[in-house]
This record gives C-alpha cells, structure tokens and sequence, in this order.
C-alpha cells in the first residue's frame, strides 16, 4: 500500500518538495508514493461552501488519504508555525464525515533555510493533528536546517541527511507494522 504525500509548500522551487521528492529513494523496499493534490488546488475553507457540497478536490484528497497506509507531511514553516494553505487544507479533510485522517499514522518532516529546520512547525503541526485523532509518529524527528545547501539542481543529494531520513522512515515503517 501507498504512503500519502502532502507538501506544505506550494512554489516551484520548494526545497520541502525536493525533500518529498527524496522520499522514494529512502524508504524501505515495498513502500509507494501517492501525491496529494497540491494545497493550493483547495479553496479557502467557507462553511456555506460546505454546505452546497465539497469541492471534487476535497473529496479526493480525503480519498486519497482514506485509501493510503500512512500520510507524510513534509511542509516549511512560515511566521513559526504552519503555512496557512497547508492548515487550510486540513481544516477542510477535517470536516469530510467519514474523518480520513482519524488513527491515520502521520509521519512529519520540514526543512528550512535556517538552522531551526521548521522545528516550531511542526510543535503546531502537532497540536492540529490531535485535533483530526492522527496517530502521529514521534522520533527521530526530520528537521532540515540549512537545507539550501544539502541539494544539488533540485535533488536532495547530502548523504548525512539522506541517511538520517532513511533511518526515521524505516522507524516509521515499524511503527505503523509493516
Ligand atoms: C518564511 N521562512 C521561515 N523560515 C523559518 O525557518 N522560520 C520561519 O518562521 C519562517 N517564516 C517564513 C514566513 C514566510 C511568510 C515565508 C514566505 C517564509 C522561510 C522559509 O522557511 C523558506 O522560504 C523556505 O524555503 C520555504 O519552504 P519551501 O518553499 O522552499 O519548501
């Protein structure tokens, strides 16, 4: 089965994105990639929107996360929490009725051009996902500080990080009991 991908990030050159991108390389053989559609596809969140019926694009990312084994979220961090289009698109696969990030295993990532890594998004990460009951994995934790200078044309290429990553995703692969 397929781990779902969401990145925080919506621009071209997005160094989460890249991390995300890394991701089939590193994890443990047998495991797949589904990306979501981008966050910036979902409108703003309107209760009478809501109200006339979700948007396609809602149904199918909460679809998409129904069908999967596990979610990854790899996301930057804006003003020390999460990018509003990525809480945007929670608040919305929150309210779907059939709740499919409810015990869903959650694995986090961030990367930064700073040396923090996005630590602070992901302390609010946190918080929202215990909101929507997701089964969020706890460490190693992935916090990609200076993360500018760990690629090479758009590739994560520096062999500490992607060894560190390799590692956290085979501990998340036990976690959910694969
Ligand atoms: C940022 N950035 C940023 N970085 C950080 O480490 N802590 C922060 O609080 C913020 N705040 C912030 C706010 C806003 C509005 C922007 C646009 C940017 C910098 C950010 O981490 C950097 O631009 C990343 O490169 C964005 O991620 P992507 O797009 O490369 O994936």
């Amino acid at each position: 089965m397929a781990w779902a991908v969401w990145v925080g990030s919506v621009r071209k050159g997005s160094y989460n994105a890249a991390l995300a991108r890394a991701l089939p390389e590193l994890a443990p053989q047998g495991v797949s990639f589904d990306f979501l559609p981008s966050v910036a596809t979902l409108p703003i969140y309107d209760a009478d929107v809501e109200a006339e019926g979700f948007p396609a694009v809602v149904e199918a990312t909460g679809a998409a996360i129904a069908a999967a084994e596990a979610l990854v979220i790899v996301t930057p961090e804006y003003n020390y929490s999460i990018p509003g289009g990525l809480k945007n698109a929670l608040d919305w696969v929150s309210r779907l009725p059939s709740k499919p990030l409810g015990r869903k295993p959650i694995l986090i990532q961030s990367a930064s051009m700073g040396v923090i890594g996005g630590a602070r998004a992901q302390y609010h990460l946190r918080q929202v996902l215990v909101a929507v009951d997701g089964r969020v994995f706890n460490t190693p934790e992935v916090m990609v500080g200076r993360v500018q200078t760990l690629l090479t044309d758009g590739t994560l290429t520096d062999e500490g990080t992607k060894t560190f990553i390799a590692k956290q995703l085979k501990a998340f692969s036990e976690f959910i009991g694969r």
